[in-house]
C-alpha cells in the first residue's frame, strides 16, 4: 500500500471514535483531510466540529460539515489529528502544517486524543523530525539562541506565517528522551507560542496505517 493509501486507512477507521450527535475536534494535515472526507462521505450527523486550522475549516465547510468555534464548546469526547512522530506512550511531534497552537487548544479540549498516522511516523524517541516551534516574531532571534545553546539547529521556516500571524523554527538535532521535560522547559520560554512537543495532550489511541491494515495502539 502507498502513503496515501494508508492515510485514507486510518482516516476511515478514525470515524469509530467519532459519536452521532456530537461536536468532534478536528486537526490539520494530509491524513486528517482523509477523516474529514470519510466523515462527509459516511453521511454521519454530527452536530459540528471544532477546527484546528484555516485549512481544515475550509475543507469542511465545502463538504457542507458545520464548524463550531472552540469557545462555543467546555468540552469535546474526541479529537482527532494526524502526527509528524509519535512513540509508544503517544507522545507527538506535531506541527509540520504550521498548525501546532490551535492543535494543542483544540487537543486540550478533548477527553481522548485520536491520532492518525501511517506507520512511517512510530519512533522510538522524538526529535528525527525538526521539532517545529511557533513563536512571536521579535522573540525569534533568542529563542534560536536558547536552542543552539542546547547543541540543537534552529531554521526558520521560509515563507510561513501562522494562523496567528507567528514565524515558526523548526529545530534539528534534539533528541528528546523527556518529553513531558521538554515540552514543559521550553513553553516557559518568553516569545514561545507553542512548542511542536504533545507531551501533556498526548495520544490516548493511536491508528496506526500498516501494510496488515490498522494496528490500534492505547
Ligand atoms: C499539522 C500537523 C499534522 O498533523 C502533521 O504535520 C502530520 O501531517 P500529515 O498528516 O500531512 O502527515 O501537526 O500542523
Amino acid at each position: 500500500m502507498t502513503q496515501d493509501e494508508l492515510k485514507t486507512l486510518v482516516g476511515q477507521a478514525a470515524l469509530q471514535y467519532v459519536t452521532p450527535d456530537t461536536v468532534v475536534g478536528v486537526g490539520t494535515g494530509s491524513t486528517v483531510d482523509k477523516f474529514i472526507d470519510a466523515l462527509a462521505a459516511s453521511g454521519m450527523r454530527i452536530a459540528g466540529a471544532v477546527s484546528s486550522s484555516v485549512r481544515s475549516t475550509e475543507r469542511m465547510k465545502a463538504l457542507g460539515i458545520p464548524v463550531l468555534d472552540a469557545s462555543e464548546v467546555e468540552s469535546l469526547q474526541v479529537y482527532i489529528d494526524g502526527a509528524d512522530e509519535i512513540d509508544r506512550q503517544g507522545h507527538m511531534v506535531k506541527g509540520g502544517g504550521a498548525a501546532l497552537t490551535r492543535e494543542k487548544i483544540v487537543a486540550d479540549l478533548a477527553k481522548t486524543f485520536v491520532c492518525i498516522a501511517d506507520e512511517s511516523k512510530l519512533v522510538d524517541v522524538l526529535g528525527a523530525f525538526p521539532v517545529p516551534v511557533e513563536v512571536i516574531p521579535m522573540a525569534a532571534a533568542q529563542i534560536a539562541r536558547r536552542f543552539r545553546a542546547m547543541g540543537a539547529e534552529p531554521v526558520l521556516r521560509k515563507d510561513c506565517v501562522t494562523d496567528n500571524s507567528c514565524h515558526i523554527l523548526d529545530v534539528k538535532g534534539l533528541r528528546i528522551t523527556d518529553p513531558a521535560a521538554f515540552e514543559a522547559e521550553v513553553s516557559q520560554w518568553p516569545g514561545v507560542v507553542t512548542v511542536g512537543v504533545f507531551a501533556r495532550n498526548k495520544a490516548g489511541v493511536c491508528l496506526l496505517g500498516t501494510a496488515q491494515g490498522v494496528r490500534t495502539m492505547t
